[in-house]
């Protein structure tokens, strides 16, 4: 199968965007990840995929971190860019400013690991979750923003 147009196809299919944010030492490490899916209930499980040649494999997969997924809402494509580019370590300051606009989140513990091909698969669970105040998610499809 061609990868180019598997891509294209998968484009098709819309979702939201989370930051996935951990802490090493003083420092916050994000990543800007669209494949988050909710897993289990009983227990309460999610999961995402992280690239196996991504520069935060160590900060996401190889540590027992505390990890909160926030998830982004439309004013946020600035914070989604970010942690989507190379230099996606940042200050409180900046971490205090994802929340604070976010549509909401939840704090997770690791639950187990898989590998899958050139990804991971990470299943958390969840220790706590978050509603804050009613705003529009960021969707992305087709490779673009369409909020
Ligand atoms: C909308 C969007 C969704 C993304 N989803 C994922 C994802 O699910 N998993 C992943 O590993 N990278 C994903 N990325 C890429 C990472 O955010 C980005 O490559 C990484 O944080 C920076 O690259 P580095 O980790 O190789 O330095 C996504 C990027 C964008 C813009």
């Amino acid at each position: 199968m061609n990868s180019t147009h598997l891509r294209k196809c998968l484009s098709l299919f819309a979702t939201g965007i989370t930051s996935i944010v951990t802490k090493n030492k003083s420092k916050f490490i994000g990543i800007t990840v669209n494949s988050f899916s909710s897993v289990s209930l009983n227990p309460p499980l999610v999961m995402w995929c992280i690239d196996k040649k991504s520069s935060s494999i160590q900060d996401f997969v190889k540590n027992k971190n505390k990890y909160m997924i926030i998830f982004l809402s439309r004013n946020q494509k600035k914070i989604s860019n970010q942690l989507a580019s190379s230099s996606n370590k940042f200050d409180k300051k900046f971490y205090k400013e994802i929340i604070s606009n976010s549509l909401g989140y939840l704090d997770c513990a690791m639950y187990k690991k898989i590998s899958a091909g050139d990804h991971y698969i990470i299943l958390h669970k969840v220790i706590k979750c978050k509603i804050l105040s009613p705003k529009s998610p960021l969707i992305f499809y087709n490779r673009k923003y369409n909020s």
